[in-house]
């Protein structure tokens, strides 16, 4: 195992109440994880401390490591905005801002200081060509984001993450929002996208996860209840616990 970004001994408190238990995970790269279980398990909040989303949140307690390519990403002195171009998220509903597509790929970059025009150009068409949506929008690089579909939109967000190079991308739920053949682009994309990335992922769609995720942790109550290679632990569970989850018999 030679994880790019794993937890250790992760313990995670919104004020008294204890949402994360003693999460031990390591992710290897260019892989796809998925995090699966029922809802209010912890998955979300988990994802979030992989990149220090829960900063924004008051009275989050955290005790254990994150460790980033063998840094905690805890330690002080740590720059968020580094971090979080290194580790980037996609959310559930898709979230350009109000600006046209160029604007929001392009981002990024501006907020890191980044001005020749010509390596952004070049860093947002290859952006948008790895989130497998440059055919659909190069000629409408100035037109407002929020103009285009849910898909389109959720893979414009993609290239807005991939613009300022992440090793890792986290996703809660990229998929839930969008229709069935939105949902498979985005599905065809992350696939893509793990040839260079190190991808994340939360689904409450146990198809997808069998589908597209080499590994699945299955989250249950704050706590992992089992973490393997997908296909093992879809065809053979080591836990009565997780046989049932994935029979649908809870959750
Ligand atoms: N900001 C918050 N303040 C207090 N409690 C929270 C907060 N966010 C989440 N929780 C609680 O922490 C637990 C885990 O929530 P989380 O959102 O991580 O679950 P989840 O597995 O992502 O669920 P879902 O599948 O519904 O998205 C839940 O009991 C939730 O109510
Ligand atoms: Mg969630």
């Amino acid at each position: 195992m030679s994880a790019i970004i794993e937890s250790q001994n992760l313990n995670l408190f919104y004020g008294d109440f204890q949402a994360l238990y003693d999460i031990n995970l390591a992710f290897e790269p260019n892989e796809i994880t998925a995090l699966i279980g029922p809802s209010g398990c912890g998955k979300s909040t988990f994802l979030r401390s992989l990149n220090r989303m829960n900063d924004l949140i008051d009275g989050v307690k955290i005790q254990g490591k994150i460790l980033f390519q063998g840094n905690d990403i805890y330690a002080p002195h740590v720059d968020l905005v580094e971090l979080r171009s290194q580790i980037g998220m996609v959310f559930q509903q898709p979230n350009p801002f109000p600006f046209s597509v160029y604007d929001n790929v392009s981002f990024g970059l501006k907020l890191a200081g980044i001005k020749d025009k010509a390596q952004i150009d070049a860093a947002v068409e290859r952006s948008l060509k790895q989130a497998a949506i440059w055919d659909e929008v190069k000629d409408k690089l100035h037109q407002n984001a929020l103009s285009f579909s849910g898909g389109q939109q959720q893979r414009i967000c993609i290239a807005r993450v991939l613009a300022v190079s992440p090793e890792v991308i986290l996703m809660d739920e990229p998929t839930s929002a969008l229709d069935p053949i939105s949902s498979a682009k985005v599905e065809e994309t992350m696939l893509e996208l793990k040839e260079q990335y190190t991808i994340i992922t939360v689904t409450h769609n146990l198809a997808q996860a069998g589908r597209i995720s080499d590994r699945t942790a299955f989250f249950n109550a704050g706590k992992i209840v089992e973490f393997d290679k997908t296909k093992k632990m879809f065809l053979k569970p080591a836990k009565q616990e997780t046989a049932d989850y994935l029979a649908g018999k809870f959750g």
